[in-house]
């Protein structure tokens, strides 16, 4: 079970700890000051997950139960990989007999049971690879992706929101019936037709914030549960081209 950390520690590290002004730019010692005194962060060290992340995904699965039921997890924008360390373990997956496949661009250390494709997912040939590497019909597709920022915020949350998108049709093309997509997303950014096009796809579409995820971010998951299955994407398909 995920419970947020409370404000003390198990790691010996005392939390309130401020970086000594020196070479570090303002913002920069800022940014690891607040990652120091982060107890997710000392949470995530102390359980073996490679990032605060796990506990976005952990808070989520409590609240909304899609881990239980995975047999197959397609992890895109996996790296460093904590969300692909926890598909490992709710899948069973192991080397012989892989059940996890994630996807990033930049390098991320292997993992037992997780089939890790270093490619961009825009890139045309990555969901043929993603399906051949899981080796069958995923039913939860899980997308932490976020666009590496350029520091123009409106480019940022467009190239975001394009990610998801993509993420979305993706899901819908591979998942088995019944299983679950859930993306990182923005808060006011997802656009109606893509809320549109889930919803004539999943039973329930909702927006969730995990406490793990930072208040004061944008950041916000989009949870699509129950694949109505192949057949009813194609009828919704067809509905939009005759309107
Ligand atoms: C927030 S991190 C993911 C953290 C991960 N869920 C974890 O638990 O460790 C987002 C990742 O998305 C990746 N990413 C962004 N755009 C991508 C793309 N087009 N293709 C593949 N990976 C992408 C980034 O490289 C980055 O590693």
């Amino acid at each position: 079970m995920s419970k947020p950390p409370v404000a003390g520690n198990r790691t010996g590290r005392k939390l309130g700890q401020k970086v000594k002004k020196g070479k570090l730019k303002a913002s920069s010692r800022r940014w690891l000051e607040r990652h120091i005194n982060d107890p997710y962060v000392q949470r995530a060290k102390l359980e073996g997950y490679r990032a605060r992340a796990a506990f976005k995904l952990l808070e989520i699965d409590e609240k909304h139960n899609i881990l239980g039921g995975a047999r197959r997890i397609i992890d895109l924008g996996a790296a460093p990989g904590s969300w692909s360390q926890i598909a490992a373990k709710v899948t069973d997956s192991t080397d012989a007999d892989p059940r996890v496949a994630a996807i990033d661009f930049l390098e991320m250390d292997p993992l037992p049971g997780v089939r890790v494709l270093q490619m961009d997912f825009l890139d045309d040939d990555a969901p043929e690879k993603l399906i051949e590497a899981v080796g069958g019909t995923p039913n939860l597709v899980i997308s932490d992706m976020a666009a590496p920022t350029t520091g123009h915020r409106q480019t940022d949350h467009i190239r975001t929101m394009h990610l998801c998108e993509v993420a979305a049709h993706f899901a819908i093309e591979v998942l088995a019936e019944g299983g679950h997509f859930l993306a990182k997303t923005f808060q006011g950014g997802t656009e109606r037709e893509l809320l549109n096009l889930l919803k004539q796809n999943f039973k329930q579409v909702i927006h969730v914030k995990p406490g793990a995820s930072r208040a004061e971010s944008v950041e916000m998951f989009l949870l699509a549960k129950g694949f109505k299955g192949r057949k009813a994407s194609d009828e919704a398909l067809e509905a939009e081209e005759d309107a």
